[in-house]
């Protein structure tokens, strides 16, 4: 794209300030700036006029899980199923990493957060040990696959090589880039982080298995046999990867995908329920939820919508590659965002002040035909830290890593 065909197009959507500063620029600066304009979806711009976005939902059910009881009684097939797959090298890990973390303000890539308190253990390298634990038992390595973005690409492999793989071997992992989306502010007009750089952000994790396509790294899994993705959050210390167990039970109920589940605390917690709607499996979020479902309950007193995600899903990859064409929708993500004000300078702002653009793995879930959800303690297998105190939090964390035995 040339200097013209930039200006043109920007007019045509009302966005001529992102060409505000280009004489100020050098040369290489313009040709990158120029090439950032040339790769924005403008159709995003359009999503926001959409009046009152949040979409009508279908006709939601409880959809029951397989619960911890059941699955301590059923644990020996689940685990000889699940470890089979394991050792017969369908199983890959993935590694959603690509986020930028900003609600615990850390401004390195999230996994490089140092959660050890008398010694160093980082984030990434919990990870690791987590699926070296069953790489030991089934003897023989997963395949671990990590999605970063163009914001922390760099910074993710070089930590990773300073560590040595923390003990995996190298050739087992690989990293994938995720797409950019532009952020706008709140009349949606795209905002500058430079004055030859557009503000982009990770465009949300539900592009997963589209990135690992277009990146080449689905191949690599092809070609090493594997059908099944187990795709995880990178800041839930406490998940168990390549569970032989969830994997085995999600096999042998004969589902084409999972979903790691934990028992709501209480009716209100903000967490997205997994349940029907249309008949097909769907996560709805605690604030579509009507009172009426929120304390419905079963006849054994149990609520009915009872199970939130812990963001730890199985997929099988002929429902993906099904799926892939579908389109997915986009959401509109209030967030705080770097800018350049009127006179130029770069703004960290401590409150939300635009949107950004996100697709969600959520809604990949609804596009599938069935999905199970499988109950795990939640004191031994959820911890997310996505704030540095308070509920969900590296305080929260480190507490429930000390009760689960991990030396800190
Ligand atoms: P979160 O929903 O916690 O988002 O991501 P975030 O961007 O990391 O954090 P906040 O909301 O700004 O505080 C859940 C998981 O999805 C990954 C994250 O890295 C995390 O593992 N993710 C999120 C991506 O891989 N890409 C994205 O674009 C967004």
């Amino acid at each position: 794209m040339n200097y013209v065909e930039a200006l043109n197009v920007t007019k045509k959507y009302n966005q001529e300030q992102l060409l505000k500063y280009y004489d100020r620029l050098s040369e290489i600066e313009k040709v990158e700036l120029l090439r950032q304009i040339a790769n924005i979806d403008w159709s995003l711009l359009a999503i926001l006029k959409k009046e009152k976005r949040e979409h009508q939902r279908g006709v939601l059910e409880p959809l029951d899980a397989i619960e911890t009881q059941e699955i301590q009684q059923k644990k020996d097939i689940f685990y000889q199923t699940g470890m089979k797959a394991i050792q017969e090298g369908k199983v890959a890990a993935v590694l959603l990493a690509g986020g930028q973390g900003t609600r615990l303000g850390f401004d390195k890539p999230k996994g490089m957060l140092n959660v050890g308190e008398t010694k160093e253990l980082f984030l990434f390298e919990q990870l690791i040990n987590n699926v070296t634990e069953v790489a030991k038992a089934a003897d023989t390595w997963i395949p671990f696959y990590i999605m970063t973005s163009e914001k922390n690409q760099t910074d993710t492999i070089n930590f990773f090589e300073e560590n040595h793989y923390f003990g995996y071997p190298k050739e087992y992992i690989k990293f994938f880039m995720q797409e950019m989306a532009p952020s706008v502010d709140y009349n949606g007009k795209i905002l500058l982080e430079g004055y030859g750089r557009i503000s982009l952000s990770p465009n949300g994790n539900g592009g997963w298995f589209s990135s690992m396509k277009k990146s080449g790294v689905l191949e690599d899994a092809k070609h090493r046999g594997v059908i099944w993705f187990n795709i995880f959050s990178v800041d839930n210390v406490l998940q168990k990867i390549a569970d032989p167990l969830f994997i085995g039970a999600t096999i042998e109920n004969g589902n084409v995908s999972g979903a790691k589940v934990v028992k709501k605390v209480e009716p209100e917690e903000r967490v997205g329920v997994l349940c029907k709607e249309d008949g097909k499996p769907a996560i709805v979020e605690y604030y579509e939820m009507t009172n009426e479902m929120l304390t419905a309950k079963k006849e054994n007193g149990d609520l009915q919508y009872s199970f939130g995600v812990t963001l730890n899903y199985l997929f099988h990859l002929d429902q993906l590659e099904d799926i892939l064409n579908d389109e997915m929708p986009t959401h509109v993500v209030e967030k705080k965002i770097p800018y350049l004000n009127e006179q130029g300078n770069l703004i960290k702002p401590d409150q939300p002040n635009g949107y950004k653009f996100e697709q969600l793995v959520l809604d990949m879930i609804h596009m599938l035909d069935n999905c199970l959800p499988y109950e795990v303690i939640r004191k031994e297998e959820f911890a997310p830290i996505k704030n540095r105190t308070g509920v969900d939090s590296l305080e929260s964390a480190r507490l429930l890593m000390k009760e689960n035995g991990i030396p800190l």
